[in-house]
């Protein structure tokens, strides 16, 4: 039987000479060691942690009191979509920062939790039910969204035929249930919570509402996608709205990234950007005051042309737009 496919937004925001790199798959594979209850031990409460680790670990109660000293120093970070391509990278670069972050992840599935090393500190939630949200959001200081309606592929296209292929979105994932009320869902949980910082990752393309990644599948993301970022703008929580170009997999930290505003990086021949980099601004958004309370485009020049950015605190400042 022919199944659908998921496909990748990239290739509407790419120049036509734009090849999509092969997705990265991180394995994150992680055993509870005795560092793994330090790092996760902030997020649970004592009666969360499962019964039989709390009688196997005779050390337990000692760790729980470095942990809170050391915690106390950390912020709690959860990345929702964080068993997507790039929400994957967000919460592996969180996990490895472990003097400035306690990383959480939120997945749709318990397959998704596998795929990102099952730890105690990613849950299973839907974004489309508000309460199911809450347990993931409750406690933490910054939020990254990472979440998104990814169109499928209809079964049947043959390219060797010619044509375009079709899309669609299942039923309930439209990017209204996807991109408007589940991001909505979490950013009226994360004020409530009261969380000091929202990173939200959007895509370029949202100021025309012709731009024709909204005619796939129906599905009228850009605008959807847009209303959640005004949504959030309005929320009066402290926000980074990054609006990502054609995304590959390619590796990180060696272009010399972009920002601009108002689709104007559409209109250039840079504008895409590596996975590896948006998820870097993500955590680096939540070091500066500068990136707060900004809304911008992201791409990056070629790999091998301009400097790598690695002076973060510099590009925010360059940024003046609020939306
Ligand atoms: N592709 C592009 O070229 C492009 C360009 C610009 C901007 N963007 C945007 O950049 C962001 C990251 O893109 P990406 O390609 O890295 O993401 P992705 O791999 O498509 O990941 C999206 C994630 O959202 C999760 N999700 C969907 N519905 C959910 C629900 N109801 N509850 C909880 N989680 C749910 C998915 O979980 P499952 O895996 O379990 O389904 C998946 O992990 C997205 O907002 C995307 O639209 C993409």
């Amino acid at each position: 039987m022919a199944t659908a496919t998921r496909v990748p937004l990239a290739p509407l925001l790419m120049p036509p000479t734009s090849t999509l790199g092969q997705c990265h798959n991180h394995s994150l594979v992680h055993s509870l060691t005795r560092k793994s209850l330090l790092e996760t031990s902030s997020l649970l409460s004592v009666s969360q942690f499962p019964q039989k680790l709390r009688i196997a670990n005779k050390g337990f109660k000692r760790i729980s009191v470095v942990s809170a000293m050391t915690d106390s120093n950390r912020s709690i970070v959860l990345v929702t979509g964080a068993g997507g391509r790039t929400g994957q990278i967000v919460y592996r670069k969180l996990k490895e920062r472990t003097d400035q972050y306690v990383a959480r992840g939120l997945v749709r599935t318990e397959e998704s939790k596998e795929k990102i090393g099952a730890a105690d500190d990613v849950i299973v939630g839907d974004i489309r039910n508000a309460e199911s949200v809450v347990p993931a959001i409750q406690g933490i200081d910054a939020l990254i969204i990472l979440t998104s309606a990814v169109p499928k592929m209809k079964p049947g296209f043959d390219p060797s035929k010619g044509g375009r292929p079709e899309f669609y979105f299942e039923d309930g994932a439209f990017p209204e249930q996807v991109d408007w009320i589940g991001q909505k869902n979490q950013i009226d949980a994360a004020k409530v919570a009261g969380v000091k910082q929202v990173v939200l990752v959007g895509s370029m393309g949202g100021t025309d509402p012709s731009n024709p990644l909204n005619s796939i599948g129906n599905g009228n993301i850009l605008i959807w996608k847009r209303k959640a970022e005004q949504y959030l703008a309005d929320s009066g929580i402290p926000y980074t709205i990054i609006r990502a170009g054609g995304l590959q997999d390619k590796d990180g930290g060696v272009r010399e990234l972009l920002v601009g505003k108002d689709d104007e990086l559409l209109q250039t021949e840079t504008r895409t950007i590596a996975r590896a980099d948006v998820a870097e601004v993500c955590i680096q958004a939540l070091q500066f005051e500068e990136a707060k309370f900004k809304a911008f485009d992201l791409s990056s020049k070629p790999e091998g042309t301009g400097t790598p950015t690695k002076d973060f605190k510099a590009m925010f400042s360059k940024i003046t737009t609020r939306f």
